[in-house]
């Protein structure tokens, strides 16, 4: 029995029943779901009960020792209620998604053995102390961004950090699905993006800098069953899956499995190969007729696979320079009557700003697309710090606040160069911790267009899912709080208070098998000291 002061993220108001009868959880307790409440009654079902090892059987709602949940209006949608006495627990939301929440929190109050996938004691008793927990989301955006193109994950590891979300309460999972090194999406009509593009001969071993290169393929990609799957299983767990599509830069995939995308006239595209190294790549779409076309068949097929309100397209990074010399874009610029390579790009993302629009949905890009304009339901990840976000705030367009100086989770998390991912701003779980989404300039209607934070891994340096939970974790537990619970009053964030909790998250972590970094610094085994060559320090780092 896990006490409620030990609970990650903390919740808004807790009351304790001390002196009460707690609650017993045995192969008697059943689960009563009111109409609506059924992913979380499915899960509990296929979850925490195997965890337990009981069965938890569909009962009545008056059943003694019962699950019981239900949906109240009076709640705002993501907000639950939990109540716990000796005669079970009442789990009830303003949605479904508030009801899964509840059955979260319900889940670490159960102990760190309820986050194994068996019991470790068949028959051994399980029981919640009596409390009323009332809780709700400070952001409805918390969200991670996954780059599974960088270093491919499989199905499973995906399917895997879905669930690490919903531990967390984390209910955005970006997808960074196409980049240079890496095209991971099955597109029908279009083969050779996943034949060509899912696969690099060799990769650069470490960061730009390193020395050292890994010899042999590397590639993966999800088909299109695999992405329906990933998104429903994202939706049982009140995740909504939000793809990008990199557009008009971070493309060299793309080229090398059809040249004609790419600014044929100053490079020879069809020598291109999928880009083996890290940093920014000067090979970009060329801004034709042809290119759109192909990208709306990308995007038709991307928007049957996923029902998100958001489609990301990127949009950052789109080095001008095979622009400036290539006589065909210049005649465009020419045609379109802009006036340079800038409002080229402003001119690339409007046309799929427009398009999205057109069949209800919404276009979301990394910062650097504020500069050109853009329609008023686009919103924006602000990457490069505040300054994007604040700006696309004040014009009255939605903000995803995910600085890379705080929330960038490759950069490492202390000055040790023993630190095996040794790039970037020095960024530890404290710092991350006293993370402040909202910046104090934004006045109340503009900070209102803050729809929340993002934690962005970027797997360039992380060859495995071992070195993706070494840089996600604990951070993650950290960023969730931050994403979740309420800005206390000043003095603010209680990191000590923060770091007590952790003990007890720690043995959760362990239970669900998160390589995580110990609080000590790396394990022996998860230390690569000089291995990488001499870190690179600030920014940017591995660009
Ligand atoms: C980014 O980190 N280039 C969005």
């Amino acid at each position: 029995m896990t006490s409620p002061t030990e609970l990650i993220p903390a919740p808004r108001a807790v009351e304790e029943r001390p002196g009460g009868q707690e609650f017993r959880l045995t192969e008697h307790t059943t689960v009563w779901a009111a109409p609506g409440t059924g992913t979380t009654e499915r899960w509990l079902r296929a979850v925490l009960g195997p965890a337990l090892g009981l069965p938890l059987r569909p009962g009545p709602p008056d059943a003694r020792d019962a699950l019981r949940l239900r949906l109240d209006d009076a709640l705002a949608p993501e907000e639950y209620r939990l109540s716990v006495t000796a005669a079970g627990a009442d789990l009830t939301g303003g949605s479904a998604s508030g009801v899964f929440w509840a059955a979260q929190t319900l889940r670490q109050l159960l102990g760190p053995d309820a986050f194994r996938r068996a019991p470790l004691r068949p028959g051994a008793h399980h029981a919640i102390a009596p409390q009323v927990i009332e809780d709700r989301p400070r952001f409805r955006w918390r969200g991670l961004m996954l780059d599974v193109a960088r270093h491919f994950l499989s199905k499973d590891g995906v399917l895997r950090y879905l669930d690490l979300m919903a531990a967390h309460k984390l209910n955005v999972f970006h997808f960074h699905l196409t980049d240079d090194q890496g095209w991971r999406i099955e597109i029908k009509r279009y083969p050779k993006l996943t034949e060509i593009g899912s696969w690099r001969a060799r990769t650069k071993f470490g960061h730009r800098a390193s020395p050292l290169w890994e010899d042999k393929p590397h590639g993966g990609y999800y088909t299109q069953d695999d992405i329906r799957e990933i998104v429903a299983y994202a939706a049982e767990r009140h995740i909504t899956v939000v793809p990008e599509i990199d557009v008009p830069g971070h493309s060299q995939a793309a080229i090398a499995a059809y040249p004609e995308l790419g600014n044929t006239d100053v490079v020879d595209t069809a020598a291109l190969a999928v880009w083996d190294t890290w940093g920014v790549c000067p090979n970009v779409l060329a801004p034709t007729e042809n290119t759109l076309r192909f990208y709306e068949g990308v995007f038709e097929e991307v928007l049957e696979l996923f029902p998100s309100e958001f489609i990301h397209v990127g949009g950052d990074e789109c080095p001008k320079d095979q622009w400036r010399r290539s006589p065909a874009a210049q005649a465009r610029i020419a045609e379109l009557g802009l006036a340079d390579e800038n409002e080229l790009q402003a001119w690339f993302i409007g046309h799929f700003d427009a398009w999205l629009s057109a069949r209800g949905r919404r276009l979301i890009g990394w910062d650097e697309i504020l500069e050109g304009g853009l329609a008023s339901g686009a919103a924006v990840s602000s990457w490069r710090g505040y300054a994007g976000g604040v700006a696309a705030a004040r014009a009255g367009h939605d903000v995803v606040m995910c600085p890379e100086q705080q929330v960038y989770l490759d950069h490492r998390q202390d000055a040790d160069p023993g630190e095996p991912v040794p790039i970037g701003y020095v960024r530890t779980l404290e710092d991350v911790y006293r993370f402040e989404p909202v910046p104090p300039e934004l006045t109340g209607p503009e900070a209102r267009h803050v729809l929340g934070t993002q934690a962005n891994v970027w797997t360039e340096v992380m060859e495995d899912q071992q070195r993706v939970d070494y840089q996600a974790f604990p951070r993650l537990a950290a960023f969730a709080e931050v994403a979740w619970s309420p800005l206390p009053p000043p003095p603010q964030r209680d990191f000590a208070g923060f770091e007590r909790r952790m003990a007890t998250h720690y043995r959760r972590l362990d239970a669900l098998g998160v390589a995580y970094r110990p609080p000590t610094g790396p394990r022996p085994w998860q230390r690569r000291p000089g291995v990488l060559g001499r870190p690179i320090d600030g920014p940017p780092p591995n660009k």
